[in-house]
């Protein structure tokens, strides 16, 4: 009885285990669905070039140490931290808006490039420099687990990066930028799924990437969609901006690094098309939550265009209305199987207090935390299950006490992610919802 018994239990692990090297065997060959890796705000590396005839700058040492006529590496450069580099830096990232044309375009004189489209190389690291290249790692120990699950780069890995600077505006208005990108991003997309048997591709973006992925999907026709995407992984979206943002344009934000004097970079962080997008979204934080509160007001997401004016940054009053708002407004779902992956459990700003009015918002505010992944507040990452709530394909998971960053190489998220992708291939996730 008892032998039996062990025998039969000797049989069912073999079996098992033979059932498992048989979905491995498959997972490896046949049934990898190509991935697509779409990076976050500052998430690759980009690439300047001053001209010597058109490149204007206020300061003296920028024009000196400008290294005129040959492509430098714009972002990430470690001499940001250090001035007078900073200004110089700060100049040079500076996107400006044009009113006639309703777009926004680069400082004068500064032609910029994204390295490496396509591939992964721009946004393992920031900085691919031996020295600093550990500190920049970005999305690399994402690819290395991808890579040990078999996926190998330019075969059925890979990356597209982008100006990151550059938003994209709501229907009719032009954004020139942002539209090359997302007509790159579907090629890459097609190629990919044509050069792996036709197989749809997995598309996997990190924070801002995620906002220009769905705007990618309801911008093209659903048979296009179901064609070439088999899922869309979102890490870390801010899908309904962040209270953060407020600080940034307020008061500047020094990135965490406390060598940078946030005032440094402030209008340069203004200027950005893409921050203006991850302002909280007025749909998602209403009319009556205080985001912040100085002795003159409080504002809310829904008197932004106020806040704007306020702060003395009324040049982005106008495309605030009218390009990113729109786009802001609702999210409509691709109709596809989507996965948020979220930390959850770091402190996140929630509402600011400007406490003095003789500082105006040059000084840094006092902060409130409530939840979030540090960057986001919970809201926001969780703003696609509030939304869509009868969406059968969405998917939301928690990954308590990690980062917004931290996402990309906290093992349990990256094991949470990597078996995400296993059992899209193993197409059992329908089962498994
Ligand atoms: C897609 O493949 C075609 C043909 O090989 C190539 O010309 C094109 O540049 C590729 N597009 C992208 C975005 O990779
Ligand atoms: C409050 O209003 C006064 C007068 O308009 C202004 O000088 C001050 O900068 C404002 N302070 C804040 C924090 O908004
Ligand atoms: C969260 O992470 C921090 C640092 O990684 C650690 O010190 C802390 O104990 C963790 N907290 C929980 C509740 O796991």
């Amino acid at each position: 009885m008892h032998l039996l018994l062990k025998l039969v239990m000797v049989v069912v692990v073999m079996v098992s285990s033979m059932a498992m090297m048989v979905c491995t065997c498959q997972a490896r060959t046949d049934t990898r669905h190509p991935v697509i890796l779409v990076p976050g705000s500052g998430g690759n590396q980009l690439e300047a070039k001053l001209s010597r005839d058109y490149y204007k700058t206020s300061s003296l040492a920028c024009r000196f140490l400008t290294p005129a006529h040959r492509w430098f590496r714009l972002w990430f450069d470690l001499k940001v931290l250090v001035q007078p580099f900073t200004e110089c830096f700060a100049e040079r990232m500076t996107l400006h808006y044009d009113p006639v044309k309703d777009d926004y375009r680069n400082a004068q004189g500064v032609e910029t490039r994204v390295p490496y489209f396509g591939s992964t190389e721009g946004l393992q690291y920031l900085n691919p420099n031996l020295i600093l290249k550990d500190i920049t790692a970005y999305m690399a120990p994402l690819v290395e687990s991808l890579e040990r699950h078999g996926y190998v780069e330019g075969q059925d890995l890979f990356g597209a990066p982008y100006d990151f600077r550059y938003g994209l505006a709501g229907e009719g208005r032009p954004s020139a930028v942002g539209t090359k990108y997302l007509q790159q991003l579907k090629g890459l997309i097609e190629n990919a799924s044509k050069t792996n048997g036709g197989k749809p591709v997995i598309i996997l973006s990190h924070s801002l990437g995620g906002l220009f992925v769905l705007q990618l999907l309801n911008r093209n026709p659903v048979s296009w969609r179901q064609k070439f995407v088999k899922h869309f992984i979102a890490l870390s979206a801010p899908w309904g901006g962040t209270v953060q943002e407020m600080l940034t344009f307020a008061s500047g934000y020094s990135l965490g690094v406390p060598l940078v004097n946030p005032l440094l970079v402030r209008a340069e962080q203004r200027s950005s098309e893409s921050n203006l997008w991850l302002l909280p979204s007025p749909k998602l934080f209403g009319h009556k939550l205080p985001l912040v509160i100085t002795p003159n007001r409080t504002y809310t997401a829904s008197n932004m265009p106020q806040f704007l004016d306020d702060i003395g940054f009324s040049e982005g009053v106008f495309p605030y209305k009218n390009r990113i708002l729109p786009l802001t407004e609702s999210l409509v779902s691709p109709g596809l199987p989507v996965t948020c992956v979220v930390g959850t459990g770091i402190k996140t700003a929630e509402t600011l207090f400007y406490a003095n009015n003789k500082d105006g918002f040059d000084k840094q505010p006092e902060i409130v935390y409530g939840d979030g992944d540090g960057t986001v507040n919970l809201l926001s990452l969780l703003r696609l299950e509030s939304e869509w709530p009868k969406e059968k394909s969405l998917k939301v998971i928690r990954v308590p006490n990690v980062s917004h960053t931290d996402v990309l190489k906290d093992p349990i998220a990256l094991s949470k992610i990597m078996d995400e992708i296993t059992m899209i291939n193993l197409n059992v996730l329908s089962s498994v919802l």
